[in-house]
C-alpha cells in the first residue's frame, strides 16, 4: 500500500492547480500527480514563466487532462477559462509567486491564472515561494493580507534554502502539506463542522527504568487516519497519543504523552470541550508497581516484575458520561484475538459507547502497524456491520460517517454500509 489511495474528500472535486514561475513548479508536479491518484479531477493552468521550469506534457500525463497555459482556448463554447472557474471546487496557486501574488489582490486577468481567479468564487489556496525579501516586502505582505481577508488560504512558506543558494523564509510547503491543507478547505463546511473530535492513539509507554518501558506494536496509523479524516469532515481535531511511527496529520492538534495515567489525565482536562471521543490507542492494562530510579543491573536468575492495573480511560470517561452529559458521543475499538463479536460486545457495554469497531489484531493486513483493517461495527443498539479489508483511511471515513449521523441523531437508515 503506497498511500495513493481515493481520499473521501477529493474524490470527484475538481482542483484548478495554477503554476507559476519559480523553481518550486517542479514540486508541483507532485501535487498534482497525488491530488489525480487521490480522486480529484486536476486542471492544471500554467504562467508562461512556469513553462520554462516545467513542460506542460509533464502535468498533462499525470493529470490525463489538457493543460491551460494561454487565455484563448475555447471550451464549450465558452472561453476556457471562465468555463474552468465555474466549475473549480478549489483553486490551488503552487508555487505562488510575488509576481501572481499581486496580481490576485488587484484583480488583474492578463494570463490563465490571473484570469480564472478572478472569474471564480472557489476557495483560493496559496503555497507561495520567493526569496526572503520579497516575501517580507510590505508590498508582498499588503498583498497576501488583502487576499486573506477576502478568505484566501495560505500554506507556507517554509524556512529553509532557496534558489539563490541563501537560507531564509520562502521555500514553497511540501507537496503532502499543500495536499492536506488542500482537504482541510475542501471539507471545511463538512457534516462535522464545529464538532470537537479528540482521538487517543498509540501505544503507551509503561516505565520500568529510565531506559525501559513496556508497550505493545501499535504504531498510531488507524488514530491518525481517524484523525485526518475527521478534519476533512470539518471537525475541529485534537490528538492525545504516545510517540508514534507516522506524523499527526497537518491542521490537527497534538498532546504528547507516554504513559496510561497520562493519556487518561490529558483526556479528562479536554473532555469538558469535546463533543466525539474515540479510543484508538492500545492502551497498556497494566504498568510495572515500581519504577527503578536507576537502570535495572543483570543479575544471575529471572528478574520477576510486579505489574498493576492501569486505569481504564475509555471506562472512567463512560462511567461520567450521564452525568455530566460530555462527550455526546464515544466509540472504541476492541482488538481481539478470539470470539470477537462478544468480547466487543461486551466492551462496548461495560464502557458505555456508542459504536465500537472490532478488528482482529492475530489477522494478516488487519490491526497493528499495517497499513489496512478489517473491522466489524456494533452499534449499541444492537447493528453489527462486517467491513471489508480497507485501508485504514477507509475505515476512519466509514466511521465518520457514522459519527457524524450520531452527532446529528439523525437516523441510520441511510447509512448505507
Ligand atoms: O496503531 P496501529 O498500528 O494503526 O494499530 C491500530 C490498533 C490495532 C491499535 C487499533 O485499531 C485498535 O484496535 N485500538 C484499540 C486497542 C486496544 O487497546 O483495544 P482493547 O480491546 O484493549 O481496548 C478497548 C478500548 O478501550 C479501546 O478503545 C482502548 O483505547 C480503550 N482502553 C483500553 C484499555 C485501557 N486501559 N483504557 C482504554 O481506554
Amino acid at each position: 500500500m503506497d498511500g495513493h489511495q481515493v481520499i473521501r474528500v477529493l474524490r470527484g472535486k475538481h482542483i484548478l492547480l495554477g503554476v507559476t514561475g519559480g523553481i518550486a513548479a517542479y514540486k508541483a508536479v507532485t501535487v498534482a500527480s497525488r491530488l489525480t491518484q487521490s480522486g480529484a479531477v486536476v486542471d492544471v493552468l500554467m504562467t508562461e514563466a512556469a513553462q520554462r521550469f516545467v513542460a506542460p506534457l509533464t502535468f498533462s500525463a499525470l493529470t490525463g487532462r489538457t493543460v491551460r497555459s494561454d487565455l484563448w482556448s475555447l471550451g464549450n463554447g465558452q472561453i476556457m477559462h471562465v468555463t474552468m472557474a465555474h466549475e473549480a471546487d478549489l483553486f490551488v496557486v503552487a508555487p505562488a509567486t510575488a509576481n501572481t501574488i499581486a496580481k490576485l489582490a488587484l484583480g488583474l486577468a492578463d494570463d490563465p491564472i490571473s484570469a480564472t481567479a478572478l472569474a471564480s468564487k472557489a476557495p483560493l489556496l496559496l503555497a507561495p515561494a520567493m526569496e526572503t525579501g520579497m516575501w517580507e516586502s510590505p508590498a508582498t505582505q499588503g498583498h497576501v493580507q488583502t487576499l486573506a481577508d477576502r478568505g484566501a488560504f495560505v500554506v507556507g512558506p517554509m524556512a529553509g534554502r532557496l534558489a539563490s543558494g541563501a537560507v531564509g523564509l520562502g521555500r514553497m510547503a511540501e507537496p503532502p502539506q499543500i495536499i492536506e491543507m488542500a482537504r482541510k478547505v475542501l471539507g471545511r463546511n463538512g457534516s462535522l463542522a464545529g464538532v470537537h473530535v479528540a482521538i487517543t492513539a498509540g501505544g503507551t509507554q509503561e516505565p520500568l527504568d529510565p531506559v525501559r518501558f513496556l508497550t505493545n506494536r501499535s504504531s498510531g496509523k488507524m488514530g491518525m487516519a481517524l484523525a485526518a479524516s475527521a478534519r476533512d469532515f470539518g471537525a475541529r481535531v485534537t490528538v492525545i497519543h504516545s510517540p508514534l511511527q507516522v506524523p499527526v496529520p497537518f491542521g490537527v492538534e497534538s498532546i504528547p504523552v507516554r504513559t496510561a495515567v497520562e493519556m487518561r489525565d490529558a483526556a479528562f482536562d479536554i473532555l469538558p470541550e469535546v463533543d466525539v471521543l474515540i479510543g484508538a490507542a492500545a492502551v497498556a492494562d497494566y504498568q510495572p508497581a515500581e519504577v527503578a530510579p536507576q537502570k535495572i543491573k543483570k543479575k544471575h536468575g529471572s528478574l520477576p516484575i510486579e505489574l498493576v492495573r492501569n486505569p481504564d480511560i475509555l471506562g472512567e470517561i463512560g462511567a461520567q458520561r450521564k452525568a455530566s452529559g460530555y462527550p455526546k458521543v464515544m466509540v472504541g475499538f476492541a482488538a481481539e484475538t478470539e470470539d470477537l463479536l462478544a468480547n466487543a460486545k461486551a466492551k462496548l457495554e461495560s464502557k458505555k459507547l456508542d459504536l465500537i469497531l472490532v478488528n482482529d489484531v492475530s489477522a494478516p493486513h488487519s490491526g497493528f502497524g499495517v497499513d489496512t483493517n478489517q473491522v466489524t461495527l456494533l452499534d449499541r443498539w444492537g447493528d453489527v456491520r462486517p467491513w471489508p479489508l480497507l485501508t485504514k483511511d477507509e475505515v476512519a471515513d466509514r466511521l465518520m460517517v457514522w459519527v457524524a449521523r450520531k452527532v446529528h441523531g439523525k437516523g441510520l437508515a441511510d447509512l448505507g454500509d
